[in-house]
C-alpha cells in the first residue's frame, strides 16, 4: 500500500465525518433565501433509481422487506417540472444525487445532472462500483460539481481511486473519497443513524421524541416518482408530503403536511411517524433556516 497520507486519506473515520460536515456547512448553514416571505430550502436530494447493486448491513437496502430493489427510475419529465418550479422561486441552493439507491445505475444520470445544473450545483454520491476512467472523465466533463465515493471494502480502494484520479487528470478536489470500510464497533465510519427505526446495528443512540430536528427547515428528499419525503432518514417512505408531478414545489414545501411536521419538529416534538422512531441528531445543519422559521411559527 502506498500514498496513504495526503489527499483524501485521513484513515480516521471521525476525521472523514467531520470533513463531510465542514464541506456541507457553507451551503446548508447559509442565510436562507425567502420566497413570498417564506424561507426556502438550500438542499434538495434526489433518489434517481430505486435500486442498489450492494446491500451494506448498516443500510436499509440490506433488508428486502424494507427497501426492495424495484428498479423504478426518475423520468426527465419530472426533472423538467422540478427545474421550472425552482426557477419560479429563484432557488439558489444545491442538489445531491443519492437517496434510496445507487444514482450511477440510472443510465441517464449525467443528463439529469446537466438539467439540474442549470439551477444549482449538483453532487453525486456513489458506492464507486461503476466508476472507471471513462465514467470519471464523463462526470468531470458534465456539469456535476463534485463526486463523492463511499469506500466500503478497504484501504485498497483509496489507492485504486487515487491512481484513477491521477491518470485521468481530474482535479483532486473534484472527488471526495470517504473511508467507510470500518467495523460495526466504530459504526462503519459512518455518522450512523437508525434510518427511522429500520436499522439497529452499531452503537445507536436512543430515540428521543423531545429532540428538535431542523431537516424540514432547510432540505427535502424527492423520490424517483416525485414523492417528497421529510429527509434522508425516512426510509419508511409511508408519508409523502406531496408529489412534484401534482403540485408546485413551493406549494408542497409550504403546504399543510410539511408545515404540520415542521411546526412540531422545530419545537422539539418528534411525536409524528416516522419521526417518533428516528434517532438522527437533526441539528447538525440548518441553524439559520431554523432561526428564520422560528420567527414565523
Ligand atoms: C443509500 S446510500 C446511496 C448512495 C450510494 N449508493 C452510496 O452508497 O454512497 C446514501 C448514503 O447513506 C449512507 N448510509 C447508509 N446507511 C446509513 C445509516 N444507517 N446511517 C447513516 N448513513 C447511512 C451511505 O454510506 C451513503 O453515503
Ligand atoms: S426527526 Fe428524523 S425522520 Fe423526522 S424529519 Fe428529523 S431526521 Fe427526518
Amino acid at each position: 500500500m502506498k500514498n496513504l497520507i495526503g489527499h483524501n486519506s485521513p484513515l480516521n473515520p471521525q476525521e472523514t465525518i467531520q470533513k463531510n460536515i465542514t464541506r456541507k456547512k457553507p451551503i446548508l448553514d447559509r442565510e436562507p433565501q425567502f420566497f413570498n416571505g417564506v424561507p426556502i430550502p438550500s438542499w434538495i436530494e434526489l433518489s434517481l433509481i430505486d435500486a442498489c447493486n450492494r446491500s451494506c448491513n448498516f443500510c436499509p437496502k440490506f433488508d428486502e422487506k424494507i427497501a426492495p430493489n424495484t428498479y423504478n427510475k426518475m423520468e426527465f419529465d419530472l426533472i423538467d417540472k422540478l427545474v421550472l418550479d425552482l426557477i419560479d422561486i429563484n432557488y439558489e441552493g444545491a442538489f445531491c444525487l443519492c437517496g434510496y439507491g445507487e444514482p450511477m445505475l440510472h443510465k441517464d444520470y449525467l443528463k439529469i445532472v446537466n438539467k439540474l445544473a442549470a439551477v444549482g450545483p449538483v453532487e453525486i454520491i456513489t458506492n464507486g462500483d461503476v466508476v472507471n476512467k471513462s465514467s470519471l472523465l464523463k462526470i468531470y466533463r458534465s456539469n456535476a460539481s463534485r463526486l463523492l465515493i463511499s469506500l466500503y471494502d478497504g484501504p485498497e480502494q483509496l489507492e485504486k481511486f487515487q491512481k484513477m484520479i491521477e491518470e485521468t487528470g481530474v482535479p483532486k478536489e473534484f472527488v471526495i473519497l470517504r473511508d467507510r470500510w470500518y467495523s460495526d464497533k466504530i459504526d462503519f465510519g459512518v455518522k450512523l443513524t437508525n434510518r427511522t427505526g429500520t436499522i439497529e446495528i452499531g452503537n445507536q443512540p436512543e430515540v428521543n421524541i423531545k429532540q428538535e430536528c431542523y431537516y424540514t427547515a432547510y432540505q427535502v428528499l424527492i423520490d424517483w416518482n416525485g414523492d417528497v419525503f421529510l429527509c434522508p432518514q425516512d426510509w419508511q417512505r409511508r408519508n409523502a408530503m406531496g408529489n412534484i408531478m401534482q403540485k408546485k414545489f413551493f406549494d408542497i414545501w409550504n403546504g399543510k403536511i410539511l408545515s404540520k411536521y415542521r411546526n412540531k419538529l422545530l419545537n422539539g416534538d418528534r411525536s409524528l411517524s416516522p419521526c417518533n422512531s428516528c434517532n438522527a441528531d437533526g441539528t447538525v445543519y440548518g441553524t439559520n433556516h431554523y432561526l428564520a422559521w422560528k420567527k414565523l411559527i
